[in-house]
């Protein structure tokens, strides 16, 4: 009898992507001639800057190898990222910061860096649901902290949080602006998550891939502007050009920290792996040099469109529904007792006019059972007249479910 081939009960235990498991659903609708609308996922619909076009343009007329790039990453590269963190206030070395293939292998890094299997991390829940597979991956542990939509889910309880430290945690993962509940977290909340990585010796993995995308003035603040000389060496950031450069398809990041253990074992890492994309790096070079402006442009816009989801959303469906003040995603929650099979069925069985919409069911960015099961994540990411539309289906949607 032939031996039975399995693979990695490690492998076997990771979730599918809340936000892309239901793609072959919305495949198979577009197939029968039906048209989608996508608020699962944050892929924005606006064109990538000239400046980033421009630069592609010329790339691809010069360049005669595509040849690998520097572990660390291209040094103009280096050097636009150092200038981009100098126009944010904020002070960094070349030696403190290594290009990644994304945000999300940033975050790998740093998980792989901080932690041993068995170590536990701790996270604000909801919580971006990617987190899970990475620390699964790593045989890491992620410990959620309850933050609570009547709170707008900012950190009020500090004794909640420590309550869960235990002799294996070893970081605080702290998304800011967030994702999925696009909470900017103040100057104080900062300090709290600092001083408790202080009083127990943990690591800061912070991921700032929204940084600067707020809305009604609200400021966000970096934790390195935030830490105090001595507490930086705990501090590592997690960094992406996704966003807020509109280059989600270039996979370029960053991580950061002024640890030098930190940035010798990422060093390592990004040297096993080889290199981050060499023309990706090159295209956002130029751009990445002066790219406050058209982040703040860009805030505006989310802000608008925000409010256009919201706001038809709140009124069809008579509902107040969480408002984020940052990032572009909000949790909403729904009078349905299980959203993965509203979900899908949104995908299978609902359109209006030929349409429907595909929304992110909410119970994958907890890591609590049961929790967020009546909740959708939305990312509002279209432009105004669809989302307007994807509202006016999502309501048409849950009165008819
Ligand atoms: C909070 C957060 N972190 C990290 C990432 C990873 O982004 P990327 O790998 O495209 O940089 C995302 C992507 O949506 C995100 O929302």
């Amino acid at each position: 009898m032939a031996n039975i081939l399995s693979t990695s009960q490690r492998s076997q235990s990771l979730p599918s992507s809340p936000i892309r498991k239901l793609v072959p659903f919305a495949d198979a609708a577009k197939k029968r001639g039906i048209k989608v609308y996508y608020l699962n996922i944050g892929d924005p619909d606006f064109a990538t800057p000239q400046p980033v076009i421009r630069e592609l343009k010329k790339v691809s007329a010069d360049i005669k190898t595509v040849s690998y790039a520097n572990s660390q990453g291209v040094g103009e590269h280096l050097k636009s990222w150092v200038k981009y963190y100098k126009d944010c206030g904020i002070s960094i070395t070349y030696d403190e910061i290594n290009v990644t293939s994304g945000g999300s292998e940033a975050l790998m890094f740093a998980v792989s860096a901080t932690c041993d299997p068995n170590d536990e991390i701790l996270v604000f829940e909801p919580y971006y649901a990617n987190y899970f597979t990475f620390a699964r991956l790593l045989n890491v542990k992620v410990v959620p902290i309850a933050l609570e939509e009547k709170n707008a889910f900012h950190l009020v309880d500090k004794k909640q949080i420590e309550k869960k430290i235990t002799k294996n945690t070893k970081a605080i993962l702290f998304t800011n602006p967030n994702n999925p509940t696009g909470t900017v977290f103040s100057k104080k909340e900062i300090r709290i998550v600092l001083d408790l990585a202080v009083k127990h010796n943990l690591f800061i993995i912070a991921d700032e891939t929204y940084r600067g995308l707020c809305f009604d003035d609200k400021k966000s603040y970096s934790v390195l502007q935030v830490a105090r000389k001595e507490e930086t060496q705990r501090v590592i950031i997690c960094d992406s050009l996704s966003k807020r450069l509109n280059i989600c398809g270039a996979r370029i990041g960053a991580i950061i920290s002024k640890n030098t253990d930190v940035m010798s074992a990422v060093l390592k890492m990004a040297q096993a792996r080889l290199s981050a994309g060499l023309i990706e790096q090159r295209i956002a070079t130029p751009m990445l040099n002066n790219c406050l402006p058209y982040i703040g442009w860009l805030a505006k816009q989310y802000e608008k469109r925000r409010n256009t989801f919201l706001d038809t959303l709140e009124n069809k469906l008579k509902l107040k529904i969480h408002r984020p003040e940052g990032a572009f995603y909000t949790m909403v929650r729904l009078p349905v007792k299980n959203t993965d099979e509203f979900a899908k069925w949104l995908l299978t069985d609902f359109c209006d006019q030929g349409e429907t919409v595909m929304v992110a069911p909410g119970a994958g960015f907890y890591a609590t059972p049961n929790k967020g099961k009546d909740e959708i994540r939305v990312a509002f990411v279209l432009e105004e007249k669809k989302l307007k539309r994807a509202a006016q289906l999502l309501s048409l949607a849950v009165k008819k479910y």
